[in-house]
C-alpha cells in the first residue's frame, strides 16, 4: 500500500463521487477506480459499499478515511518541514484573510522583517479554510485567520477578539446616530455577508452573531469577498458587519459604527502545521505579543 492510495481513496471518500473525486486528483476515472479496486483486495475488505449512489463508505471504510487523512497529513508535514530544515535561506509564507492586512499585518511583518534580514516573507490571501489545506500541503508555514475550525493536523492559538463594528453607506440614517449600534435595529437592513464560499466562512461567523441573540436578518446577500462588500455597502446596497480593523479602509462613501456588544468579536486566529516549531514562527509570535503589549491590546500570551 502506498500513499497514492490513500490519497486516492480519501479523494472518492471526501467527493463521494468518482468522477469528481478523479477531477480533483487530474487523473482518469478508470484508474482511479482500479486503485481503489486494488486496494480493498489488498486490504482484503470492502471500503466502500457496492452500488451505492452517492458513494458510501462501509464501516471499514470510515475507519480507514479517518486514519489514512491523518497519515497524509503527517506525510505534508513531513515533507514540508524538511524542506524547510534543508534551506539555508529561510523562507516563510504568510496566509492572511483580507481583514487582517487592514489591521495590525503589515506593522507586524515590518518589524519582523527588519529583525530578520535574511528570512524572504511572501503572502498570500486566502479564507481560514484554504489555509488550513495550504498549511497541510505546505505552500504556507502561518495563516492569520478568524474561523476556530477544528483539525488534528493544525494548531491554533486564538492571538485575540477582535470586536465587530457595522459598515453604512455615508448619509445612512443610522450613521447619524451618536451611540453604538445595536444588532437589533439592524434586522431590517440588507446585510452583505463575505465570503460566499468556502463555507464555513466569516460570513457563518456574522450570521451565527445575529443567531445567537434571536435576530433573523431580513435580507442577507453573500458576495465573493471583503473588498465587493464594502464596494457594495459605499453602492448604498446594504451594510456590512466587519472586524474593527476595517475601520483602515477609509473611502469617502463609507462609515464606520462601533456595536454596543461587547460579545459580538470575531477571533483572530494565528494557524501552524501542529509540529512545527521554526524560528520564524517562534519569532513572528513574539513579535505579534510585543506589538499588543505596546498598544495594550488585551491577549492571551501562548507559547508555540
Ligand atoms: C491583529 O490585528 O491582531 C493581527 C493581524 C494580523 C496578524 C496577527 C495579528
Amino acid at each position: 500500500m502506498e500513499l497514492r492510495h490513500l490519497r486516492y481513496f480519501v479523494a472518492v471518500a471526501d467527493e463521494k463521487n468518482y468522477t469528481r473525486a478523479a477531477e480533483r486528483l487530474h487523473i482518469a476515472q478508470p484508474p482511479l477506480s482500479r486503485q481503489v479496486q486494488q486496494l480493498e483486495e489488498e486490504l482484503g475488505v470492502l471500503l466502500i459499499e457496492k452500488g451505492s449512489r452517492p458513494l458510501r463508505l462501509t464501516e471499514a471504510g470510515k475507519f480507514f478515511h479517518a486514519h489514512a487523512q491523518e497519515l497524509l497529513d503527517k506525510a505534508a508535514d513531513l515533507k514540508a518541514m524538511t524542506q524547510r530544515v534543508g534551506k539555508i535561506d529561510r523562507k516563510f509564507a504568510i496566509g492572511f484573510v483580507a481583514s487582517t492586512l487592514y489591521g495590525l499585518l503589515p506593522e507586524i511583518v515590518r518589524r519582523f522583517r527588519n529583525r530578520f534580514e535574511s528570512v524572504e516573507i511572501s503572502f498570500h490571501e486566502m479564507t481560514t479554510m484554504e489555509q488550513l489545506q495550504a498549511l497541510k500541503e505546505g505552500r504556507i508555514d502561518v495563516g492569520f485567520g478568524r474561523l476556530k475550525s477544528e483539525d488534528p493536523a493544525i494548531r491554533r492559538i486564538v492571538l485575540r477578539e477582535e470586536a465587530l463594528i457595522v459598515a453604512l453607506p455615508v448619509g445612512h440614517r443610522l450613521a447619524a446616530l451618536d451611540e453604538p449600534l445595536r444588532l437589533a435595529d439592524l434586522v431590517q437592513e440588507t446585510l452583505l455577508v463575505y465570503p460566499k464560499a468556502p463555507r464555513p466562512s466569516f460570513a457563518d461567523q456574522v450570521l451565527a452573531t445575529f443567531m445567537e441573540r434571536n435576530l433573523v436578518p431580513q435580507q442577507v446577500q453573500e458576495v465573493r469577498e471583503l473588498q465587493i462588500a464594502i464596494g457594495l455597502v459605499g453602492a448604498g446596497q446594504g451594510i456590512a458587519i466587519v472586524p474593527q480593523s476595517l475601520q483602515g479602509m477609509i473611502r469617502t462613501d463609507v462609515v464606520y459604527r462601533p456595536l454596543d456588544d461587547l460579545k459580538a468579536v470575531s477571533p483572530i486566529i494565528f494557524s501552524t502545521r501542529h509540529m512545527d516549531r521554526s524560528p520564524e514562527l517562534v519569532n513572528m509570535l513574539e513579535v505579534i505579543y510585543e506589538i499588543y503589549d505596546e498598544l495594550g491590546i488585551a491577549h492571551v500570551k501562548q507559547a508555540l
